[in-house]
């Protein structure tokens, strides 16, 4: 039987919530008022990144106020693991309580990881209601929405957050230190590779992300991270997107050639889980049975729908070119089938060129997860004509290549003046999310889009200061020309 909502979750959570609060209070583990003020809205996988940093290393300076999910169970369940950490008693409350959510516990700032589709309403929403925001990416999913959001700032004078965590995994902080040392110059041209493999990328076509009304498609949900890194290295502003792409491997006809009689529903009632390696098993993990499969009956998401699906309407194969401000051309490619996990880049400068690679994930299957070790990253400088140098790279620890406890420190605790400007704001969210939608419109009409023409009023990011592209550049050294 289904609990009576009170304040969006269950009663009985509420009251076995604040048994535990009490007991803190009483013992004075937290003072109140003295920590800066949060709200989560959607609490699912990502969340837990910023709710456990606030109760856990961070809780001394940071209260999780309130959370709110417009799915019931997985709303009581955050509150009560929360809660059960005695760093926080967060208040629950249902999607259509989030307004009411602000004014009762008035967080001085909202962070946002519900699904990509539904984060500028909470950014504007949060905007209006006086708080400052921490947005997961992609920072929203269509120029309208964009638009909306940089309205909202500019409105309001409130600051947004866009949490591009792979900015500040080390190798990557690495390349951009080269590139703003001028080692190789100007850089004119870039080609960048993202590959998914069957494990990781297939696990885009299982879930809400397959939808593009809700992830803007791979080119917004998962390359709006890549732009960003590029727009960040570069320390410029694409100019013109140019795009191809299609689906070609997660379709009725790949499960029909592999032998199967074609698509069905989902994995969980799947006739065929014997015969599809695709299978994927929900019920075998407790975190995501406990997150998703346990409260489906509350919203009839699955989170194990089958990748052969006819309805998916996301791409599996994107090319993509873009024009900078500053002249560069970028390539770009994302598959999402691949037999091992991670990407190549490569910088072409007026003094040389740059080459990085990190393999994530390999292996035959393309499922183990490779250790993160210098083995599996390298960094390479060749000089025009000159000597191929090898750079050791620096290996993070933890999550996103170490990225994510850079950033959380950068975020709720002490970090230093970055002279790498990787914090980023609603600028760097927007235009690394309108590549991807120029992409998408790409993809639909054939024609070239200008990023000028999909939102007004947008301006360049602050940024680290980039070797000045006029200064004069050394005559490379003779070689004998034959
Ligand atoms: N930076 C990264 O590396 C990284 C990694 C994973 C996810 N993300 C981002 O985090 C966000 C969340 O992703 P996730 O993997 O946690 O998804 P998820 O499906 O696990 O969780 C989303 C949660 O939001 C809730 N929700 C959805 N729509 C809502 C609405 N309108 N109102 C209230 N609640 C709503 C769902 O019920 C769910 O609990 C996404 O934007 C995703 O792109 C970023």
């Amino acid at each position: 039987m289904m609990e009576k909502s009170f304040g969006g979750i269950g009663r009985r959570t509420v009251l076995k919530a604040a048994g535990a609060a009490g007991l803190m209070a009483a013992t004075g583990a937290w003072a109140a008022g003295s920590r800066k003020r949060y709200a989560v809205v959607g609490v699912g996988s990502r969340a837990r990144m910023f709710t456990n940093a606030m109760t856990g290393k961070f809780r001394d300076t940071s209260e999780v106020v309130a959370i709110c999910d417009r799915n019931a169970g997985r709303l009581a369940r955050a509150v009560k693991l929360i809660t059960e950490t005695g760093a926080s008693q967060p208040r629950g409350y249902g999607a259509a309580d989030f307004d009411r959510m602000i004014r009762e516990t008035r967080p001085q700032f909202v962070i946002v990881t519900t699904t990509d589709a539904s984060h500028d309403d909470y950014i504007v929403r949060a905007l209006e209601a006086g708080c400052d925001v921490i947005t997961e990416k992609p920072m929203t999913t269509t120029a309208e929405k964009a638009q909306r959001i940089l309205d909202a700032v500019k409105r309001t004078g409130r600051q947004v957050r866009v949490t591009f965590n792979y900015r500040y995994s080390p190798p990557r902080t690495q390349i951009k230190e080269l590139l703003m040392s001028g080692e190789i110059g100007d850089v004119i041209s870039v080609d960048f590779t993202w590959l998914l493999n069957t494990v990781h990328g297939a696990d885009y076509f299982r879930r809400w992300h397959s939808d593009k009304a809700m992830s803007g498609g791979l080119m917004v949900h998962k390359s709006t991270h890549h732009f960003d890194l590029v727009n960040w290295w570069l320390g410029a502003q694409p100019e013109t997107v140019h795009a191809f792409g299609s689906r070609q491997f997660y379709t009725p006809e790949t499960a029909r050639r592999m032998g199967l009689s074609g698509p069905h529903e989902r994995c969980l009632t799947c006739p065929e889980k014997q015969k599809c390696n695709f299978y994927f098993d929900l019920a075998a993990d407790p975190g995501l049975k406990a997150l998703f499969l346990d409260n489906e009956k509350y919203d009839g998401y699955y989170r194990d729908q089958c990748v052969w699906r006819p309805e998916i309407n996301i791409e599996d194969t994107m090319n993509v070119m873009v024009r900078y401000d500053n002249g560069a051309h970028l390539n770009y490619s994302l598959t999402a089938y691949d037999a091992w996990e991670g990407y190549h880049i490569a910088f072409n400068g007026t003094k040389g060129r740059i080459e990085h690679r990190i393999v994530e994930s390999g292996g035959a299957a393309g499922a183990a997860k490779v250790q993160s070790g210098s083995e599996n990253v390298s960094i390479r400088v060749i000089p025009l004509r000159g000597q191929p140098r090898d750079i050791e790279p620096i290996i993070g620890k933890g999550s996103h290549g170490g990225g994510d406890d850079v950033m959380l420190t950068e975020i709720f605790g002490d970090a230093p003046a970055d002279k790498y400007k990787r914090a980023s704001d609603e600028r760097a969210g927007a235009w690394s999310a309108l590549v991807g939608v120029a992409a998408n419109k790409c993809f639909e009409t054939g024609q070239t889009v200008r990023i000028a023409d999909l939102v007004t009023g947008l301006t360049p990011p602050d940024r680290a200061p980039m070797p000045d592209r006029r200064a004069p550049v050394p005559m490379p050294v003779r070689v004998k020309i034959p």
